[in-house]
């Protein structure tokens, strides 16, 4: 990316979701907040507020409901505020019960929460906490929502969509240099246990493994259902780098000031990736409004060796939490 950002352009207007469903998680604040207030806009009909701390997201809610532009676009909307802390499983299975008691349709699920810490510290699956907000518990939370999320295409007749909110800083992933993996040593593993990685690359991490858990569930599951892609809106002014000791925030803080795009406008990016966009973005990461192309390392041999590892290691945690959908045994991506 170049330091100063290409301009972004504005959402297509007319975009009308009148009657549809719509999950944002991580939206009490920055790009999740943004995202919320601008599926309002486009009439979403339902809109669930997926959050960790419930007074805040009621706060949110009501903040919303009061917005004038809210107010003119879509005066009957509903909004529901369902607690999901994607720091653990149980709370992520319990979030889909709850939506699965009271919804029957789903049209959007944004996976947008997400944290950046410097320092290692576990989640408690055991799992680095980078890994489990930002990576595992999308991994669960989409495979749990898809049978609800098919379920309504077949109604509706067009894709149901999943849209996650990914990072062109997945290429600074301490994986890429890292030498081949010892023999039976495993990737997630490796990243729960790793103690001295350099800052920000737990982040990197958890981002390059969300680019290549989709790439390859793309190869397993076709896009005729459910779309799934993520999106990279660039560096963007939220409150993610509050958590920063104060050496760092401060200098990060003086590059945003510079350099970062408004919430506003990476909403436009996600939804845009959501709403927008086709099946040619399935499994795919979008930079802006544009499928990137995968990063060299992910193409090269290791890499690809490293996306399997992902995939399986990825899906055996999951059998265990959730019905596995019927793969395509080709991976090829076509229906069986
Ligand atoms: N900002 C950027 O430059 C940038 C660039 C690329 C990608 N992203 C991605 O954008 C997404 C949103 O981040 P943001 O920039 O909008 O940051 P933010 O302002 O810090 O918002 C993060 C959101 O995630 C929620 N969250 C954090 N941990 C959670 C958990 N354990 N369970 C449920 N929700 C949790 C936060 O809830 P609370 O209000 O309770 O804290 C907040 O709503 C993240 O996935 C991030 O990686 C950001």
């Amino acid at each position: 990316m170049p330091f100063f950002l290409p301009p972004v352009p504005a959402l297509p207007p007319g975009i009308d979701r009148s009657g549809k469903t719509a999950i944002v998680t991580g939206a009490t604040q920055g790009i999740g907040l943004e995202i919320s207030r601008q599926l309002l806009t486009c009439k979403v009909s339902n809109l669930v507020l997926a959050v960790r701390n419930l007074p805040k997201g009621e706060a949110v809610r009501q903040a919303l409901l009061s917005e004038p532009a809210v107010k003119t676009a879509n005066p009957n909307a509903t909004i529901q505020v369902l607690k999901l802390d994607a720091e653990n499983y149980e709370s992520v299975q319990h979030f889909v019960s709850v939506f699965k008691a009271e919804f029957h349709d789903l049209h959007l699920l944004f996976a947008n929460a997400g944290i950046g810490t410097a320092a290692k510290e576990l989640a408690s699956s055991g799992h680095e906490k980078n890994i489990q907000v930002n990576y595992l518990s999308n991994v669960l939370l989409t495979l749990a929502l898809l049978p609800t999320l098919e379920t309504t295409a077949t109604k509706t007749g067009e894709p149901t969509r999943v849209t996650w909110t990914g990072s062109r800083g997945h290429k600074q992933s301490s994986l890429a240099g890292k030498p081949s993996s010892k023999k039976g040593e495993q990737v997630l593993k490796h990243l729960d246990t790793a103690d001295a990685l350099p800052m920000f690359t737990r982040y990197a991490d958890s981002k390059l493994l969300c680019v290549l858990f989709q790439l390859e569930l793309a190869r397993h599951y076709g896009p005729d259902k459910v779309i799934v892609n993520s999106f990279c809106p660039g560096m963007v002014d939220t409150g993610m780098t509050d958590v920063l000791p104060i050496y760092l925030r401060v200098p990060v803080n003086a590059v945003k000031a510079i350099r970062a795009r408004s919430p506003k406008k990476a909403a436009w990016i996600a939804l845009n990736a959501a709403v927008v966009a086709g099946a040619e973005t399935h499994g795919r990461l979008l930079g802006d409004m544009a499928v990137e192309e995968p990063w060299e390392w992910i193409k090269s041999e290791e890499g690809q060796r490293v996306q399997k590892m992902v995939w399986n290691e990825t899906i055996g945690e999951m059998a265990g939490m959730v019905d596995l959908p019927v793969w395509d045994i080709n991976g090829d991506g076509m229906p069986q």
